[in-house]
């Protein structure tokens, strides 16, 4: 395993730490928002679970993890036996390649710019991870599974109907498996429109060899209680659940529950949605009136920024205004000159990064 990344921001976190008005930390993502009370009244209410959960996950949840992808997203053609609760997306990704039974023969492909775990997946299966974003850079070829992420962490870039269209074709033809991983899908900015694999504009209606990888640890704030899950063919769907069954890969039961009252409310995850918006409109002008450049960005959770020189220097430069932030390398060599910079901060603490970067004497 590559060394965890966030360890090495140890100097970084204490400078910004010791600024006088306290860090305000953009690194990680994680969700600082309450939880919306729907979703906590409906824990509460299933916290007596004396058995154990079922792999698939109820019947009631299944059917509004359909329904949630239908009214959210307009995906069409999905069934109770072709969605599947996971333990946390993460948890998925890192294990995919070994439930699908890849191996040192296989080539997983992963984006130029990616959240790491896909790698991590790949080796964690023993088989090759090779970062690409076109089709072209893998030639003749043929990887076992490609992994997508639109919206994109880290650089909110989305992927278009065309774009994703041509992946499936292409994958279609050799049978490759196309994990697409949706968390930012909600999240789109200005005039981007991010699409689903799974929407009928881009597959025509024909799940055969697609995932969809849903969290909904972003658009509900439920980091904390490890609730995600998976969509799409129902055959590869049925082979994932039959080896978690003997895995023991089970979403507790209240998270279950917990998690169709996620999927049942439009109403907060809306909210959570502005929030995340009027975090944005308050940091992307402040980051550029501070002379960055951001990139991309027109979707999910980070601004992808750069000053024009090493990703380190810009932390550094960052930390002595009391802002961490993540450095674009994490995520593969193209990001060298970048930061990730993310919108999950309270109002109050990206209000003060948004002044510290205006004030010359910070
Ligand atoms: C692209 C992407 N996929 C998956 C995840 C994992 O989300 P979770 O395990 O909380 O569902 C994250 C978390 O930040 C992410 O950025």
């Amino acid at each position: 395993m590559p060394v965890f990344p966030w360890d090495t921001l140890a100097d970084v976190t204490a400078a910004a730490r010791a600024h006088p008005d306290g860090i305000v930390d953009l690194s990680v993502g994680t969700p600082v928002d309450e939880v919306a009370p729907v979703i906590r009244e409906a824990l509460a209410a299933a916290s007596s679970a004396p058995g154990y959960p079922t792999t698939a996950g109820t019947q009631a949840l299944r059917q509004a993890m359909v329904d949630a992808l239908h009214r959210r997203y307009g995906i069409t053609g999905l069934t109770p036996a072709a969605v599947l609760p996971v333990i946390g997306t993460k948890e998925l990704i890192a294990w995919l390649p070994t439930l699908m039974d890849l191996g040192p023969a296989d080539t997983v492909v992963v984006p130029e710019l990616a959240y790491p775990t896909y790698e991590v997946g790949a080796l964690l299966a023993h088989a090759r991870a090779v970062r690409a974003d076109s089709l072209t850079q893998l030639g003749p070829s043929v990887p076992a599974l490609v992994f997508l992420n639109s919206p994109s962490n880290p650089t909110g870039r989305v992927l278009g109907v065309d774009h994703l269209r041509k992946v499936v074709g292409w994958a279609r033809e050799r049978g490759v498996l196309v994990a697409s991983d949706e968390c930012y899908l909600g999240l789109g900015w200005d005039d981007s429109r991010p699409v689903s694999i799974l929407h009928p504009e881009v597959c025509g209606g024909d799940h055969t060899g697609l995932l969809a990888i849903h969290s909904l640890s972003k658009t509900s704030s439920l980091a904390g209680y490890r609730a995600g899950f998976v969509a799409g063919d129902p055959d590869v769907v049925a082979e994932l659940l039959a080896v978690r069954k003997h895995a023991g890969m089970m979403v507790p039961t209240p998270i279950q529950a917990a998690m169709v009252a996620a999927l049942d409310d439009d109403e907060h995850e809306h909210q959570q949605r502005r929030r995340y918006a009027r975090r944005r409109d308050m940091l992307l002008p402040a980051l550029r009136s501070a002379g960055f450049t951001v990139d991309h960005s027109e979707a999910g959770l980070y601004l992808w920024a750069t000053r024009g020189e090493p990703c380190r220097e810009t932390l550094a430069w960052l930390a002595d205004r009391g802002i961490l932030v993540a450095p674009g390398e994490f995520y593969g060599p193209q990001g060298a000159r970048h930061v990730r910079v993310a919108l999950t901060a309270t109002d109050e603490r990206i209000a003060a990064a948004a002044q510290r970067l205006a004030d010359p004497a910070r």
